[in-house]
């Protein structure tokens, strides 16, 4: 099933190929967070038709959406899974923390791909030291839960951070993590060493530009052609604040004695919109930020740090998210609207069909019926 549905699948996308030479496949290494604080997403077996069109193949969530596990079943997309900072109190009980992987993982696995869950995300944002305390015996009891299950070979455990736990940033060689985390680092960053789990960081150079527009050169933001900056301890370049922000996070990691552990974007991008007194949140800024970003992964660059360690990064966001709090930006960090038009051109193009016949139930989420009405919709409305 799984085989010929791929056939089918190929064959789907040479004929919208040939009907329309503006509609782009490119081999994207990039991973998406596909977020739905909103009411008006489409459908997950919508979504998934939509990203195995634009052939992104790794998606983050920030739950176990059980539908969207179902509707990516036996495609080659993986995912890294969440559990929200409010489930961390209880799995730091092994017997909560196995129903949970028993109900809301187990099941999904034979046909999902599921790689990582993240325990908790940017948990020292909160200013809840309940959760601090939580964070490492959560995520310890969830491994030794995916052990005893025989899972851990499959999947891994770590969490997210937001970049607000250095206190320093620049120079990158002077990495350092806040003095207050400094207990609870050790015992994560001992975590990551034991298991071989990533150290992923939620960076937004936006901010850095928004909070200082008169002094962070905007082109060095958007990867664009700039002087860049030199870090005089180490005498390397850079040319845009992302990989400084990189390298400051492996340098603070070093500080606490581990070179073994490997730093990923689990979170960045930029707002298409925002309120008066948020410089910078325009379509052109947010297209050049992606667009840049997305040609330096495909180019598998590495930091000046670490030249041969591809840069490994999950791009916030699929959609636009009008649920969203906060201020205006909030909700327009989306590639695309919730129709599936791209909100920014960055050179590719998706297709999210209107119909979908079978339901994401299905052992192959669609079927060849579903597959001609789509092909037919799509040629006769081009
Ligand atoms: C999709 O991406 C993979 C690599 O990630 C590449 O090998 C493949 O050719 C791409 N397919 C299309 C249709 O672009
Ligand atoms: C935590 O466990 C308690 C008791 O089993 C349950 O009532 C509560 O809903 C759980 N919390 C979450 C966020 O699942």
């Amino acid at each position: 099933m799984a085989a010929s549905s791929s056939l089918l699948f190929t064959l789907l996308l040479v004929l919208l190929t040939f009907s329309d030479s503006s509609v782009q496949t490119l081999g994207l290494e990039v991973g998406i967070n596909y977020g739905q604080i909103a009411n008006n997403l489409p459908s997950p077996a919508r979504v998934s038709y939509l990203l195995r069109s634009l052939n992104i193949s790794r998606v983050k969530l920030y739950d176990a959406d059980p539908n969207v596990l179902l509707a990516f079943a036996n495609t080659n997309v993986e995912f890294i899974i969440g559990l929200g900072n409010e489930y961390l109190q209880n799995m730091t009980d092994p017997i909560k923390a196995q129903n949970w992987i028993q109900q809301r993982v187990q099941p999904y696995l034979t046909r999902t791909k599921i790689t990582c869950i993240t325990v908790g995300n940017e948990v020292y944002k909160t200013y809840d030291h309940q959760l601090w305390s939580n964070l490492l015996p959560a995520m310890q009891t969830v491994y030794n839960t995916l052990v005893n299950l025989g899972l851990d070979k499959q999947v891994t455990v770590t969490t997210a951070h937001s970049l607000d736990i250095l206190s320093v940033s620049f120079p990158p060689s002077a990495g350092a993590f806040r003095q207050d985390l400094g207990e609870y680092l050790h015992g994560i960053l001992n975590f990551h060493a034991q298991v071989k789990s990533p150290f992923l960081i939620n960076a937004y150079p936006y901010f850095a530009y928004k909070d200082k527009p008169n002094e962070v050169p905007l082109n060095y933001v958007l990867f664009q052609p700039n002087q860049g900056t030199m870090d005089p301890n180490t005498n390397l370049k850079y040319d845009n604040m992302l990989f400084a922000q990189i390298d400051a996070v492996y340098s603070a990691i070093k500080a606490m004695g581990h070179t073994d552990i490997e730093v990923r974007i689990s979170e960045t991008g930029w707002p298409s919109r925002g309120d008066e007194n948020e410089v910078g949140a325009t379509p052109e800024n947010a297209g050049l930020y992606n667009g840049n970003l997305l040609r330096r992964i495909e180019e598998k660059q590495g930091t000046p740090a670490k030249p041969n360690v591809p840069i490994d990064i999950y791009v916030f966001a699929l959609f636009n998210e009008n649920q969203k709090p906060g201020p205006t930006s909030e909700r327009n960090y989306g590639l695309f609207y919730p129709d599936g038009t791209p909100v920014y051109n960055i050179g590719v193009q998706g297709y999210l069909p209107e119909l979908i016949y079978s339901s994401a139930t299905t052992n192959n989420g669609f079927s060849i019926c579903s597959l001609l009405v789509l092909a037919i919709a799509y040629l006769i409305s081009s």
